[in-house]
């Protein structure tokens, strides 16, 4: 499997995530406060939320459900009551296309 584009880089705005989904994977796009772009598994590990509907804040997705943070560089939540992470998704920026191949993910630990 290839890297797929998912969207424009011009379409993210700065400390927002949009979900998009590619060959059925749910994934959470984010742009930080500084500007790097972090893919993460969409579906909060608590329940069936949607990440990108949730708060970005410094390097973290904050699920708007009961607030369980996750690390947009490991997937893992930074609090209760989600203990088990997301995958992290490897993103490529190409001019303005975001591109990212689901089937590759970044170790949690
Ligand atoms: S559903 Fe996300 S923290 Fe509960």
């Amino acid at each position: 499997m290839t890297a797929q584009r998912v969207c424009a880089l011009s379409e993210l705005e700065q400390d927002s995530a949009i979900r998009v989904e590619v060959d059925g994977v749910a994934i959470a796009v984010v742009m930080d406060s500084a500007g790097d772009v972090h893919a993460i598994g969409d579906t909060c590990t608590h329940g069936d939320i949607s990440l990108a509907e949730g708060f970005v804040d410094g390097d973290s997705l904050e699920c708007w459900a009961h607030g369980s943070a996750f690390s947009l560089s490991t997937g893992k939540p930074l609090n209760l009551p989600a203990y088990e992470p997301v995958p992290v998704f490897a993103v490529t920026i190409d001019g303005d296309d975001v591109l990212i191949d689901p089937a590759v993910t970044k170790p949690t630990s």
